[in-house]
């Protein structure tokens, strides 16, 4: 695997393949990689001829910098992951490489999306989102991008992103990676302390139920019955649960049967922000 640190000593080792008529997926991540990261690179490389992987901590995304100075960073361990599973570069910037001396986001429209759920809580998180990965596409210039959707809200401002920009790249949304006991993967997963883990499945066990509630309840009430839930666990504190429409991310007002609904919820387990979301049926 090659590894990059400067943009432009990428952008000339990915000009060769480019007139070789090779086709490129990125796989964006901020790093402490785990099997669902893993899960985005092989879907890459089955539908591309190359595969970047890109690991930068972004700090315009994050609204706490206690948050930015405690995300997990295990790079040595990330590399050799990523050469266990053949991948062809990995794209390791500087703040400074991406950022120059000017460490701030660009302002984005999204249409509205990003005022919906983690657009109300973590300020200027979306238009860092969509700084870095704009400039990832800039560099890289993929044919093909990744993002898991257990960060959905993102994966659909990408989207709003690269249609409203007209960026010549396809957005490609993979399924949530969960363990064992359901608990959607993340990196902020492992700073969980042993009992905030032990609590955290409670989040996905009570999105399934929501779900089935969903068929024969309405949204306010089934919104009701998980705030009690929680109310009833020590270890974890919701912060919302929303049931909203895919597409305008909006919450739901009246269920309307050509519509496809999501439920999202954000969750504190201690000190660690934990979100998830499941697919309903009407
Ligand atoms: O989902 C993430 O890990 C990040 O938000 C992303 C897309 C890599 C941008 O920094």
């Amino acid at each position: 695997m090659k590894i990059f640190t400067k943009k432009l000593e990428l952008k000339t080792y990915l000009s060769t393949c480019k007139e070789q008529n090779k086709s490129i997926g990125l796989v964006p991540t901020m790093g402490a990689l785990h099997r669902g990261h893993l899960s985005l690179i092989k879907k890459a490389q089955k539908k591309n001829d190359f595969v970047v992987v890109s690991i930068f901590v972004n700090p315009t995304q994050f609204d706490k910098k206690e948050d930015l100075i405690n995300y997990p960073k295990t790079i040595d361990e990330d590399i050799q992951l990523l050469e266990s599973v053949s991948c062809d570069v990995l794209f390791l910037p500087s703040v400074k490489e991406i950022y120059d001396d000017n460490v701030s986001s660009k302002k984005f429209d999204f249409d509205g999306l990003e005022h919906q759920m983690e657009g109300n809580f973590r300020e200027g998180h979306f238009d860092g989102v969509g700084t870095i990965v704009k400039t990832l596409f800039e560099i890289v210039e993929p044919h093909k991008a990744y993002f898991g959707q257990k960060d959905f809200q993102q994966l659909q401002i990408i989207k709003k992103m690269v249609k409203k920009h007209r960026l010549n790249v396809k957005i490609k949304g993979c399924p949530i990676f969960r363990e064992a006991d359901g608990l959607a993967m993340s990196s902020r997963n492992a700073r969980l302390t042993e009992a905030h883990r032990n609590a955290a499945p409670f989040i996905y066990k009570t999105l399934k139920k929501a779900r089935k509630k969903f068929g024969t309840e309405n949204a306010n009430d089934v919104s009701e019955w998980v705030e009690n839930q929680f109310k009833k666990q020590s270890l974890l504190e919701l912060e919302y649960f929303t049931i909203a429409e895919e597409k305008s991310l909006e919450t739901i007002k009246n269920k309307e049967s050509n519509k496809k609904y999501r439920a999202f919820i954000a969750v504190f387990a201690g000190k660690i922000r934990l979100i998830d979301n499941i697919q309903l049926k009407n």
